[in-house]
């Protein structure tokens, strides 16, 4: 399991686009701080790396979901493996997500935590491959459009490895 990766989006790329979101997210919610619902386990490097950024009042909680089926194929239907520890009730939440590809996992889950009566709910992902999009969802923050390829960095996984490369690329067969 360690193909070789070619690079898609450099480290140096990515830190200067969480930069911009981070300063962009700070300004949006000035005066008021924000609680970040990290998806794991994807999510993981990018919400450190966003919070990192962040210059107001910050809070985390962590969700884990799965949809049924393939790895590289999302079948539509989402179980969630772990739920927040922390109610979201009253609070401005931003989802963090590693990537946005037929918008079924993210449109799930904000029709669930939208229930929960959040202030706002807003969603901030990584990147974002339209190309594949089935399920319509309103992404307020996006790093990175990028092309129908599978890509692997910054947290995202083939099989689970490659979570750990410090940048976006794609394994060569
Ligand atoms: P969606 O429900 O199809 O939008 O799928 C979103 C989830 O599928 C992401 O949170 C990832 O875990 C996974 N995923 C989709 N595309 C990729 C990819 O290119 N590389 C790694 N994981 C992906
Ligand atoms: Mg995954």
């Amino acid at each position: 399991m360690t193909g070789k990766v070619r690079e898609m989006i450099s480290e140096v790329q990515v830190n200067a686009r969480i930069k911009e979101l981070a300063d962009q997210i700070s300004e949006d919610y000035k005066g008021k701080g924000v609680h970040l619902i990290c998806i794991l386990k994807g999510s993981v490097f990018f919400t450190c790396e966003l919070a990192k950024r962040l210059s107001i009042p910050v809070t985390i909680d962590f969700m884990s979901v799965s949809s049924y089926g393939s790895e590289t194929v999302s079948s539509g239907r989402v179980r969630i493996l772990k739920d927040l520890d922390e109610s979201i009730q009253g609070k401005d939440i931003l989802i963090i997500e590693d990537i946005i590809d037929s918008g079924n996992t993210l449109s799930y889950l904000k029709d669930l935590l939208g229930t929960r009566a959040p202030k706002s709910l807003e969603i901030c992902t990584l990147l974002d491959k339209p190309d594949r999009r089935v399920t319509n969802v309103d992404v307020k923050y996006v790093g990175f459009v990028i092309p129908d390829e599978f890509v692997v960095g910054y947290g995202l996984d083939y099989d689970q490895y490659y979570r750990n490369l410090p940048y976006v690329g794609v394994v060569e067969q």
